[in-house]
């Protein structure tokens, strides 16, 4: 998506080989008219697949998540990384893990909100090591719904989550696919293209 492959080029910082800063329209301040383009985009990409819900976790994938939500005309959920004072029963559950901070948090999502054979489209920020995307992907198959696609802002190419959700048959939509990080410099791999069976 040339828009957000150009505020990358821009404003993103390569802190290292591993890592891309993008605090000032992302992670931290957050570009409305970005994210409702992108909210345009995965509309666009998802429009034959009957989505009903879209699934995503705090903090950062809420944003897009919901412009998304808005521009299909379905409701939008995000899994809590930590305990709700007021969400305490009927909970799907999945333990994720985080390489980056070596250490494993229950994620959670109320039952009452996800139907048994909805189409669920799962939306998040960053694809890294894919650990968020198939703790989300497992609380949808707990719900008994269907998985629509997985769709993620950036995906970082190098590492081994976008290889891992495509070998489990998931539809993953990159909106900016990095190739690498190496040198201060992002390098943009292709799009990734489907063929139509
Ligand atoms: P994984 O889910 O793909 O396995 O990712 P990992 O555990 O490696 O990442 C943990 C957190 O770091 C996630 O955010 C993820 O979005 C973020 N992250 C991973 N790589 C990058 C990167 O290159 N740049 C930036 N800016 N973030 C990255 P989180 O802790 O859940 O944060 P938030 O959603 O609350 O903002």
């Amino acid at each position: 998506m040339k828009l957000l492959k150009e505020k990358i080029v821009n404003e993103g910082i390569v802190l290292n080989e591993n890592v891309l800063k993008v605090d000032s329209f992302i992670n931290h301040q957050m570009d409305p008219v970005l994210m409702k383009e992108i909210g345009k985009e995965f509309a666009e990409r998802f429009k034959d697949d009957k989505v009903s819900k879209i699934l995503t976790i705090e903090s950062s994938g809420i944003a897009p998540a919901i412009m998304a939500g808005l521009e299909m005309g379905v409701q939008v959920i995000f899994a809590r990384k930590r305990k709700s004072l007021t969400l305490t029963e009927n909970l799907y559950t999945s333990s994720v893990y985080s390489f980056t901070k070596q250490e494993s948090n229950d994620i959670t999502v109320s039952k009452q909100y996800i139907e048994p054979g909805e189409n669920v489209l799962i939306i998040d920020d960053f694809l890294a090591n894919g650990q968020a995307a198939l703790g989300l992907a497992e609380i949808v198959q707990q719900a008994k719904a269907n998985i629509s696609g997985i769709g993620v802002l950036i995906e970082k190419s190098f590492q081994p989550g976008a290889e891992e959700l495509l070998a489990k048959g998931y539809r993953l939509e990159s909106l900016a696919r990095i190739a690498s990080l190496n040198n201060k410099q992002v390098e943009f791999a292709p799009e990734r293209t489907y063929q139509n069976i």
